[in-house]
């Protein structure tokens, strides 16, 4: 999702959640925190459109680096300015919207060293953003849902690791992965299989052995953009059928802003009020 070229646009992922899980109403996630223009977390949660919403990104993580986030023009971690997205993340959370905080992204310096490594950053992830925490973190006074994987760099070590040890501080810390379409994924494939994600969105674009074909689109340089039109038309239909749909996952709200392409698939995303339950 987040490659390195500034173009892309507005890009789906589809969504397949586990199958373990009681009941489930298929949604809409996107990603927020790499574009000031796309206005506040707050905008964000009041459009209605989304139920999950990934802050993006903790992009310096592990090997015992100090773990630092980038949230782009919004606010500047290390000076302590995302405070101010504790109570707009409260404020959406009041509203049934779940909010994580994305690790990795295109542009970082993150990788798991060791087992104990990775043990040291579930420890901070518990502590600094989940339940776990007992003092204001770097996003305030919020506690976060869960933990999205979008891990597109460096080793793929340990990342199994890094879920097991998420789970085991809590049953309810909501993870979600983000791989690339060729299956299995490079960095996420292990972590997959402990089948212990909660919601698998994956990167049907900028993957040309498996995106979408032939819908051009100048925001998708290397393809893979699926036009409202055909998403709705010949894409849900089909993908709607499968037991493990769970939805769409937006890359990002700042394009979506932009083009209001989640407001126009929303009404196709779970129209038959399905709930889709194992
Ligand atoms: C940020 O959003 C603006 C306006 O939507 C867009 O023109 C610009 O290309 C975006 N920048 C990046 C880095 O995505
Ligand atoms: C599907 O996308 C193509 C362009 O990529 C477009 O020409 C066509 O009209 C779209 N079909 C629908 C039903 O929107």
């Amino acid at each position: 999702m987040a490659r390195k070229s500034q173009t892309i646009a507005l890009l789906i992922f589809f969504v397949a959640v586990a199958l373990s899980k009681t009941s489930y109403a298929a949604f809409i996630s996107t990603y927020w925190g790499q574009n000031v223009s796309e206005g506040t977390l707050k905008e964000a949660c009041d459009t209605g459109i989304y139920d999950i919403i990934n802050i993006a990104f903790l992009n310096v993580f592990g090997g015992g680096r100090t773990p630092s986030m980038n949230l782009a023009g919004h606010c500047d971690p290390p000076s302590g300015t995302c405070v101010i997205f504790g109570e707009q993340i409260r404020y959406c959370q009041r509203l049934g919207i779940k909010a994580l905080l994305s690790l990795g992204g295109a542009i970082g310096t993150y990788g798991l060293t060791s087992k104990d490594d990775a043990q040291s950053v579930a420890d901070y992830l518990w502590e600094t953003f989940l339940p776990g925490r007992t003092s204001p973190g770097p996003l305030g006074d919020a506690t976060l849902d869960g933990i999205d994987f979008d891990i597109e760099g460096a080793s793929n070590l340990y990342y199994d690791d890094l879920v097991r040890f998420l789970k085991e501080k809590s049953e309810s810390v909501y993870l979600s992965a983000a791989p690339q379409c060729p299956f299995p994924d490079y960095h996420l494939g292990p972590a997959i299989d402990t089948g212990l994600f909660d919601a698998v969105g994956v990167q049907f674009y900028n993957n040309p052995p498996c995106q979408y074909h032939d819908a051009a689109e100048d925001a998708a340089p290397a393809g893979g953009y699926i036009t409202v039109g055909n998403l709705t038309s010949y894409v849900l239909p089909v993908i709607k059928k499968s037991a493990k749909y769970g939805g769409v996952m937006l890359w990002s709200r700042s394009f979506d802003k932009e083009t209001g392409y989640g407001a126009s698939i929303k009404p196709f995303i779970h129209e038959d009020g399905l709930v889709y339950s194992s």
